[in-house]
């Protein structure tokens, strides 16, 4: 753990592809601290492992060395649980190719890890799929049934 007041540390972060004697080095001892409102860009050509850093830094991926320090809390990637905890409360990843639903309207690609994420007062679709509709509406978005190519 570390007691600072970074956003994002990563420490001697380390990942190899491959299987026994052929491994592939991709990330080794990569260091990294991101601060509060802090905006980082990540350049490198293609295939010098951008992607592979930020799928072990969002627990997609596991690394096979060093730590990730997340708002104070180190990532534990032994238990896929609490990888799935951190990307659903903690993490926001806007994809490449977006990930979202086809068969889904805009509203209810939104409403839906509203809803997986679990609501104490239990399961009720309509419920949230109307905060979707708000989310929506406060990222200054118009609500279209289904996003075209262009407004995804
Ligand atoms: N799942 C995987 N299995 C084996 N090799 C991989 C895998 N993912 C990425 N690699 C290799 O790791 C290197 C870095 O890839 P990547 O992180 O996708 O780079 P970037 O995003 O910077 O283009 C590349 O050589 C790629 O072929
Ligand atoms: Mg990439």
């Amino acid at each position: 753990m570390n007691g600072n007041n970074q956003t994002l540390t990563v420490e001697a972060l380390g990942k190899s592809y491959g299987m026994g004697a052929k491994q592939v080095p991709v990330l080794h001892g990569v260091d990294l601290a991101v601060g509060p409102g802090e905006f980082v860009a990540l350049m490198g050509p293609s295939g010098a492992g951008k992607t592979t850093l930020l799928n072990c830094i969002s627990g997609i991926d596991r690394p096979d060395a060093g730590s990730v320090v997340i708002g104070g809390e180190e990532v534990d990637y032994q238990v896929e649980a609490n990888l799935t905890e951190l990307r659903r409360h903690r993490l926001g990843m806007v994809f490449q190719f977006f990930n979202l639903v086809a068969t889904l309207t805009v509203r209810e690609n939104v409403g839906l890890p509203l809803l997986i994420a679990g609501d104490p007062e239990g399961f009720n679709a309509g419920r949230h799929f109307r905060r979707g509709r708000r989310t929506i509406r406060r990222a200054g978005l118009a609500d279209p049934f289904h996003p075209s190519q262009g407004r995804r």
